[in-house]
Parts: structure tokens; C-alpha cells; sequence
């Protein structure tokens, strides 16, 4: 996969270079690319906001500067397809099951970072017209951050290690939250046996893999249950066992 992010901040990304990110980039399982938009100011103060239109407060990054930059990311790539993704807290909220048609099905990804009170919105509707383009605009959660790059962040990395090649193992990906089951993982214990006072639950050394599995399965659907209600109600009921019901 190609990832080309724009921001103006461009530094804020050298987290890319580390952990499995940084792997993952030297290895070419994944290019990516950060651009600075002010690269594309005409400019002597290189601008890349002014005042909304009808007044109020805060400035809206300007169209005609995103539009150069996108374009010639776009043509660069020479992808057939791109998804453009923009970060805003007035996007749809972020998923798995979004990430994982990302990583499935996309070979170009450009990430389109704003800042301020955000992209003026014909940048958005420009390019969901395009051929060949779609246009995401996503959100992390219901609080606001200074600006995309967070989000930005945040969208490929959870992207990058879905990815074949990305992951030394592959399972490790399967019982995680929000994959197969729809639940919440259940919580992990390791050695010491005791810590502080606090043992490892008994059955984890039990030694008895069925005992296991239905300790964690009951431990997801518990957790579920308590912090994430609205996770439970979209399970197809079909597949609850009975255990899981009582
Ligand atoms: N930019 C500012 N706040 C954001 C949020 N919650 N999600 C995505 N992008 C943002």
C-alpha cells in the first residue's frame, strides 16, 4: 500500500519511523510518503488559511492550495484508485470493520490533514465527484484535537498492521477486540503468578484449554457488557451460545 499524508506539520509523522511502522516501511510492505502543504503556497508568508466565509471565529484552511497538493499526490501515485481520508471530529466515527476494507482493498491512500476549523468543505466535495476517487472523512471520537495529524496517525497505523507482511504472526490478529466475536478482548495475565498481592486467575494455569476458552469467552462478553453496552446488541444472536446467554 501507498500512504501519502499532507499536513503542515510534516515532523509530526517521524513517528512513522519507529516500532513496526518503521519495519514495515524499510521492508516495503508499505510506502509512505509526508508532504508539507505549504510546499504548495505561492506565497511570501506561504498561507494556507483565511477567514470563513460569513464570518466567525478561526481561520478554514484554503481550497485552492489543498487542491494543487492532493492532485499532484494523486498523479504521482498513478494508482487507479485513492482513497482520499480526512481527518475531522465531524466525520464518521472510525472502525475496524472500516480499517480492514482500508487495508483490504486499497492501494493508495492519501491522508489530508487539517488544522484550524478544518478544509474548506468544496475540497471534500471535489474530490467525491472525481472518478477514481473516494472521499473518507473519519473521526476519532466525540472530542475535539487541535488537528488531524493524531487522527492521521492513528488511521494508519491501525491500517499498516492489518496488511500482509505486516505482523510476524498473523493469529495474533484474530481474537482481538472488535474482530471476529464483535466483543471486546478479554484481559491477559503473564508471570509472575503473584504480583502485589494479586494472583493470576486459577484456571489460566489450569492447564485446561476448554476451561480456558470458556473463561475468556465469558470474561469478553462480561467486559462488553459493562463498558461497551452498545457492542452487545449487534451481535447476530445466532451466534450466542447458550452458556454465552446466561
Ligand atoms: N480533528 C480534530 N478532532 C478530530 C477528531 N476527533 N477526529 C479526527 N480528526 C480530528
Amino acid at each position: 500500500m501507498r500512504i501519502d499524508i499532507i499536513s503542515i506539520f510534516p515532523q509530526f509523522f517521524d513517528c512513522l519511523d519507529v516500532s513496526l511502522m518503521g519495519k514495515a516501511r524499510s521492508s516495503g510492505v508499505l510506502q509512505t510518503q509526508v508532504w508539507d502543504l505549504r510546499d504548495w503556497t505561492e506565497d511570501v508568508h506561504r498561507t494556507v488559511d483565511r477567514a470563513p466565509a460569513g464570518g466567525g471565529a478561526g481561520m478554514v484552511m484554503k481550497p485552492d492550495v489543498w487542491g494543487k497538493a492532493i492532485d499532484q499526490v494523486i498523479a504521482q501515485a498513478g494508482a487507479p484508485k485513492t482513497v482520499l481520508a480526512i481527518p475531522t471530529p465531524a466525520g464518521i466515527p472510525l472502525t475496524q470493520s472500516q480499517v480492514r476494507d482500508l487495508a483490504a482493498n486499497t492501494e493508495h491512500l492519501v491522508v489530508a490533514c487539517g488544522r484550524y476549523e478544518g478544509i474548506d468543505q468544496r475540497v471534500s466535495q471535489y474530490y467525491q465527484q472525481l472518478p477514481g476517487v473516494k472521499v473518507l472523512p473519519f473521526s476519532l471520537g466525540d472530542y475535539v484535537l487541535n488537528g488531524g495529524e493524531v487522527a492521521a496517525v492513528a488511521l494508519v497505523e491501525a491500517t499498516c498492521r492489518l496488511l500482509d507482511g505486516f505482523v510476524g504472526n498473523p493469529n495474533s490478529l484474530v481474537e482481538e477486540s472488535y474482530e471476529l466475536s464483535g466483543l471486546l478482548e478479554y484481559p491477559a495475565y503473564t508471570q509472575p503468578a503473584t504480583w502485589r498481592g494479586l494472583d493470576i486467575p486459577a484456571v489460566l494455569l489450569s492447564g485446561d484449554h476448554q476451561k480456558v476458552k470458556s473463561w475468556r469467552r465469558q470474561q469478553s462478553l462480561m467486559l462488553t457488557a459493562k463498558r461497551r453496552p452498545d457492542l452487545i446488541w449487534e451481535i447476530e444472536p445466532g451466534a450466542l451460545e447458550k452458556s454465552d446467554r446466561e
